[in-house]
């Protein structure tokens, strides 16, 4: 991959592109009906693709959400990836700090995300995150419920994550 690689809002244009980029980077699960029923939603949700050339090399999504009791906004960062091809490269990295940066817009006091915590720590997600998250997670994925805190004065101590419907699956959360 020569060419720069650009972020932007993705589209629905984007939508054959990014399902075709998730099938390649995610060969052994299917996140394809999870990132559709994400981008159909036209409200609450931050979509973020990396182009290069003519190619997607890259997708993020954040997902507004809140904590109950109390009603702070948050988000909630994925799924997010980068084509197989275009790895290592930073896409990624680029991807989530993109997001990180628009999440003011949201008011967000805290972003959470499940996932490998040696590539999220990174960023400055820390493990044992102190909401629950909407369903039981396994025990031995506790480190990948992770937390970042944006406004750590107004951030959350404790609560529940209410996620949106798309969210509301909890093979989503176990599998
Ligand atoms: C994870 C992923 C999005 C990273 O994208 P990327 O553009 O390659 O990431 P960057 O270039 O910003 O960072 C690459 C670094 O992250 C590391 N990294 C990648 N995946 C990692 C993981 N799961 N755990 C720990 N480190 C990881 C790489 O080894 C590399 O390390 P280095 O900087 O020391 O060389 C990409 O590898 C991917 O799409 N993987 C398949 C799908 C996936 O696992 N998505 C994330 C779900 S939590």
């Amino acid at each position: 991959m020569t060419e720069k690689t650009v972020l932007r809002a993705g589209t629905e244009s984007d939508l054959h592109a990014i399902e075709t980029l998730y099938r390649a980077a995610f060969p052994d699960e299917d996140l394809v009906p999870l990132v559709r029923r994400l981008l159909r939603e036209h409200d609450g949700f931050l979509s973020l693709v990396a182009v290069s050339g003519d190619d997607i090399a890259g997708h993020v999504i954040f997902t507004r959400c809140s904590v109950e009791p109390g009603g702070h906004t948050v988000a909630l960062l994925g799924p997010l990836c980068a084509a197989p091809s275009a790895q290592k490269r930073g896409i990624g990295s680029r991807l989530v700090r993109a997001g990180l940066e628009r999440m003011d817009a949201w008011q967000a006091v805290m972003v959470l995300v499940l996932g490998d915590p040696g590539y999220y720590g990174r960023f400055g997600f820390l493990p044992l995150c102190p909401i629950l998250p909407p369903y039981a997670i396994p025990d031995d994925w506790a480190a990948a419920w992770q937390y970042l805190d944006l406004d750590g004065s107004k951030a959350p101590r404790t609560g529940r994550l209410t996620v949106p419907p798309p969210w509301q699956d909890p093979t989503l959360w176990s599998e």
